[in-house]
């Protein structure tokens, strides 16, 4: 098996749990799995990760982020993702490519296809194989972070209810354009129930 799978939603869409479920039950398995997260996954791409989510950073020019959030992608890719692909491991990755063109193409205002445009170059075309967007309406999905003290508020989750409801409709207009490779999840469900449509999805589509 060698399969390159996103995880991809809104603020508190709770794909960072499910992720975690789902690489125990296919580790059960046997299956090798390497769980990953954007921006980061790496030491030089963690230190990028740094930079993009400092609240004081409130003077970031919106292309400066999506070439930042590109360049992170990049040094991710080369140094973890392609390596375990490489090896034959299943690569579960928090957020990729369609985040960068949900929230800097769309929700940012830079175009999805400019914004495309630069990852195609950091990305060198590397697509998900498949891509889980866990759906939720953002007014949920921040009531949950709000209610999690665990989780730490960043700079993106600070930014206007009317911006997440555009990032939420740009992943739902890139699930109607990619759909050989996006399933969509109902985020609302019970935790057991998203986790379970999340494995299922992964397994349907072996
Ligand atoms: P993170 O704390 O990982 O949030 P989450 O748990 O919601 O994934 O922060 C990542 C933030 O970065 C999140 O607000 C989405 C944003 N982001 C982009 O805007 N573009 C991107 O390309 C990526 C990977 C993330």
């Amino acid at each position: 098996m060698n399969r390159f799978i996103t995880f991809e939603g809104g603020e508190g869409c709770g794909k960072s749990t499910v992720l975690k479920a789902i690489k125990e039950r296919l580790e059960a398995e046997g299956v090798s799995v390497v769980l990953t997260r954007e921006p980061g996954g790496t030491p030089i791409a963690e230190q990028i990760r740094n930079v993009i989510l400092d609240k004081g950073n409130t003077a970031m020019d919106a292309r400066t982020e999506a070439l930042l959030y590109a360049a992170s992608r990049r040094q991710h890719l080369v140094e973890k993702i392609w390596p375990a692909l490489k090896e034959g491991k299943t690569v579960l990755c928090d957020r990729y490519l369609d985040s960068s063109l949900a929230y800097q193409g769309g929700a940012r205002g830079l175009g999805v296809d400019e914004v495309l445009s630069i990852n195609l170059f950091a990305t060198e075309g590397t697509y998900p194989d498949l891509t889980l967007l866990f759906d939720l309406e953002p007014e949920k999905g921040l009531a949950r972070i709000a209610a999690n003290q665990n989780r730490e508020v960043n700079r993106l989750d600070l930014e206007k209810l009317d911006f997440h409801h555009q990032v939420r409709n740009n992943f739902l207009a890139l699930a109607k354009r990619y759909p050989e490779r996006y399933v969509i999840i109902d985020a609302s469900k019970t935790l057991p129930e998203v986790i379970e449509e999340a494995y299922r999805a992964i397994k349907e589509r072996e």
